[in-house]
């Protein structure tokens, strides 16, 4: 193995036998990838229960949309057979009601460790309303999404634009979606219900349950107009940012493409 003993490059931090080290396990690595390893430092962001989260959640959600799709626009399950012999509508619905449980339980267990977590298990619940600085990067993030900025900035936990986006369609939304999806469970469940001793009251605002099945119709959309644009940025974000993106939902590690601060 060739001795590296380039001077401009490895003087003070790393020892010669510390060199050949990371050469032996890193295979290919010329003396630039050497130095770029030295640099790259990672964060530790998303601890693992909102990881954990965040994959059961999108998959609730995603089993929410389709199964509330079809309940919204039921298949034509009696060209199957006589309705007598099939349970089609209500495998979708149950479907439907078990991914909505466990949607509720885990978003009360998100709440939960965002007061127990670390400083960016909060970052979703609210919004720096009174931070002048958070409406420029806002606006610079904006810019960065248009393709009119050159260059994006860093940042350990979700950026402005994310963050606004999370705010409003996640921890808002699915607040909205919960509560209409259990005043419409209560209504089937009957009166005295749990669910509609819980949730009876949104049936007495909206006054009739067609309305609350318009609303939690159309809050599906919204969520799946987020979902779009949400995974079109994370890949975006991970291709053309200053740092990982997808992976850091996976392992919680943020690492950085270079050093510099700003
Ligand atoms: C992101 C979350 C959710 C989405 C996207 C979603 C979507 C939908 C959609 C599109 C419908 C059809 C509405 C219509 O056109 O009549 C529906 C119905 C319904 N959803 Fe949800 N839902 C969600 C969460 C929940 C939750 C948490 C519950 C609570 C159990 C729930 C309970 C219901 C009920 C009871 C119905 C009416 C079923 C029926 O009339 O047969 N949903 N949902
Ligand atoms: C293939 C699918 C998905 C991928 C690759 C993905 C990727 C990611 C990534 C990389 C982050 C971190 C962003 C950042 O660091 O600022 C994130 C956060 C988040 N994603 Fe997704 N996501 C996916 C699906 C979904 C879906 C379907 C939803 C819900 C509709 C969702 C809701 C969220 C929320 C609420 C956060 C913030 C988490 C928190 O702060 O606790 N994701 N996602």
């Amino acid at each position: 193995m060739r001795k590296i003993t380039d001077e401009r490059i490895y003087e003070p931090r790393v020892e010669p036998h510390e060199i050949f080290e990371a050469s032996r396990l890193t295979g290919d690595a010329t003396l630039e990838d050497l130095e770029s390893i030295r640099r790259r430092t990672s964060v530790y962001v998303y601890e693992a229960p909102v990881r954990i989260w965040h994959w059961m959640n999108a998959l609730c959600i995603t089993i929410l949309c389709i199964t509330g799709y079809l309940i919204g626009a039921p298949l034509p399950s009696m060209d199957f057979s006589e309705a007598t012999n099939q349970f089609v509508m209500g495998y979708i619905r149950f479907a439907h009601f078990g991914a909505g449980t466990v949607l509720s339980i885990g978003f009360l267990a998100r709440i939960y460790w965002a007061f127990v977590g670390n400083r960016h298990a909060w970052q979703m619940f609210y919004i720096p309303i009174f931070n002048l600085r958070y409406y420029k990067e806002f606006l610079f993030e904006l810019r960065w999404y248009l393709f009119l900025e050159e260059e994006p900035k860093k940042y350990v936990g979700h950026n402005p634009l994310a963050h606004a986006a999370m705010f409003f369609f996640i921890t808002l939304g699915i607040t909205f979606m919960m509560i209409t999806g259990w005043a419409l469970y209560g209504e089937g469940a009957g009166q005295g219900s749990l669910p509609d001793t819980l949730f009876g009251w949104v049936l007495g605002i909206a006054q009739n349950s067609q309305r609350i099945h318009t609303l939690h119709h159309l809050g599906m959309w919204a969520i799946v107009v987020f979902a779009i644009i949400h995974i079109y940025a994370a890949v975006r974000e991970d291709v053309m940012s200053r740092q990982s993106m997808v992976s850091t939902m996976i392992s919680g590690f943020r690492t950085f493409k270079d050093d510099r601060i700003e």
